[in-house]
């Protein structure tokens, strides 16, 4: 056999085995994982180090307009460089529809901001704000081309769909095998805190993170899972960021229902205190759900271990604490005017490894699962998240004994802060591979805008979850009246 590239030395890590191998390469693809492997036209020695797949990051906002209009810093260039010098190989922003737009055009918008300048492979969620009949009626189509995921909104006056629309989105997701991912708020518990709160006076950052209240996260979680028990459809709640929504969570996926989730690293490692530190620093921390407190910390790290959440993802919202972004309505802006989110997506998984594996709190394996395989089987990337045969080559290999302060420039994004500085990293991500194309190699990007290609993802994998039929419908089938979906 001949190989383009024989990964030499290291210890293949995947999510149920780690062990010594040789990785060989051929036309973009694991041609072969064996003991010893000779040949190669490349031979690239990664001994000492972990030989893991790519990072898949399935939750980040690239290029992408928040529904009051401001664009992210990041574009498709920056977005992917900055995720490939974090480990990732591949990763799946969000294509937003924002009220009265086709989906044909917001697909036709985002092929234009990806294709030519993404370093990495990608692939679209499809946010859906607007499900009209016409909207509805898109859908199939936006399935067929292999985006195989919609998000929706139960916050944001712009972008919650009321229960209703989530129904209907649900059950057309459900007939294509498509998976709902939802924002889950209280719309209404929020805007009644800011009312009190703005009545009060209190507009600095800090009352953001009182302003939505975790029972506003945990009442959306148990209403948005009820709304896909009634359809049995598949559901993932993104930034799960509370014991009670965690909790639900794990409560549900005991009794069968097809759900998934995923926390992110800044509910991990930051505290609602952050919002408040001086001036307006603490409107760097402003993100939706916001930061809670260390018991939290502690049992979302819990429910990391227990298997509760499918990812961790890094929810890269990157907003500069300027003009361009947080402070867009002005320097002093109360604290509903500045634009949520934060930036990591470099920080995602040097983060998860460093305070997840070197700290004992989790396997390599249960690494691999969160930062990548457990991503590519939900998402129906199913070439990606391993290293087997077959599978794309996309691999990255980790130093798991290197040291670093995290920094700014090690980034590589267009933001002018991370929440990150000064953290103390061990662990680090020294070669990101692509579909066999060096991507990043210590320190020094490889990739060009451009090489990465949008991957058709495939209907989500729900594996053995039984699900529900509501009992109204069995009635209803009984008095020959089939109405499921
Ligand atoms: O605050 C956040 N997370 N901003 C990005 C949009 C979203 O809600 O995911
Ligand atoms: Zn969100
Ligand atoms: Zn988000």
């Amino acid at each position: 056999m001949q190989y383009d590239t024989v990964i030499h030395g290291g210890t293949v890590v995947t999510p149920y085995e780690t062990f010594r191998a040789d990785v060989g390469i051929a036309e973009g693809r694991i041609a072969a994982v064996a003991e010893r492997l000779n040949g190669g036209e490349r031979r690239i020695d990664a001994g000492g180090r972990l030989v893991l797949p790519g990072g898949i990051e399935a939750h980040c906002h690239i290029a992408q307009e928040s529904s009051s209009g401001v664009m992210t810093a990041d574009d498709y260039y920056s977005g992917s460089v900055s995720a490939a010098f974090g480990g990732n190989s591949c990763f799946v922003p969000f294509a937003a529809q924002h009220r009265g737009q086709s989906i044909a055009d917001v697909i036709a918008t985002y092929d234009g901001r990806a294709a030519p300048n993404s370093v990495i492979d990608y692939s679209y969620h499809l946010i859906i704000s607007d499900p009209t009949p016409a909207v509805l009626e898109e859908l199939p189509g936006v399935f067929q081309r292999g985006i195989t995921s919609f998000k929706v909104f139960m916050t944001y006056d712009l972008m919650n769909i009321g229960d209703g629309g989530m129904l209907d989105i649900l059950t057309v997701a459900k007939t294509h095998g498509a998976l709902t991912m939802v924002h889950a708020e209280n719309n209404e518990m929020v805007k009644w805190m800011n009312r009190r709160f703005a009545a009060a006076g209190l507009t600095a950052p800090k009352y953001h993170a009182l302003s939505r209240p975790e029972l506003a996260e945990e009442e959306a979680i148990n209403r948005a899972v009820s709304l896909a028990k009634l359809v049995d459809a598949a559901l993932f709640i993104v930034h799960v960021s509370t014991r009670g929504g965690a909790a639900i969570v794990r409560r549900e996926k005991l009794a069968g229902t097809k759900l998934f989730a995923e926390t992110c690293p800044q509910y991990l490692a930051l505290t609602r205190s952050d919002l408040d530190r001086p001036g307006m620093e603490g409107a760097k921390y402003i993100c939706s759900p916001p930061l809670r407190d260390q018991e939290t910390q502690e049992a979302l790290w819990q429910h990391i271990r227990s298997g509760t959440f499918e990812s961790v993802s890094s929810d890269h919202a990157p907003y500069r604490a300027d003009a361009s972004g947080k402070f867009l309505n002005g320097m002093d802006a109360p604290y509903p005017k500045i634009a949520n989110g934060m930036p990591g997506i470099a920080m995602r998984l040097p983060y998860l490894f460093s305070e997840g594996v070197a700290k004992g709190r989790i396997t390599l394996g249960d690494f691999v699962k969160l930062s990548s395989s457990n991503a590519a089987r939900v998402f129906g990337l199913d070439r990606k998240g391993s290293i087997a045969p077959g599978f794309d080559a996309d691999i990255a290999i980790w130093n798991p004994e290197e040291t670093r302060k995290v920094t700014l420039d090690m980034q590589h994004d267009n933001m002018d802060y991370t929440p990150f500085e000064g953290n103390e990293i061990t662990g680090w991500p020294e070669l990101v591979m692509n579909r066999g194309r060096i991507v990043v190699e210590k320190g020094t990007l490889k990739g060009q805008a451009g090489d990465g290609r949008f991957v058709a993802r495939k209907p989500v994998d729900t594996g053995a979850m039984p699900g529900h039929r509501a009992v109204e419908f069995k009635i209803a089938a009984e008095f020959g009246q089939e109405i499921a979906p």
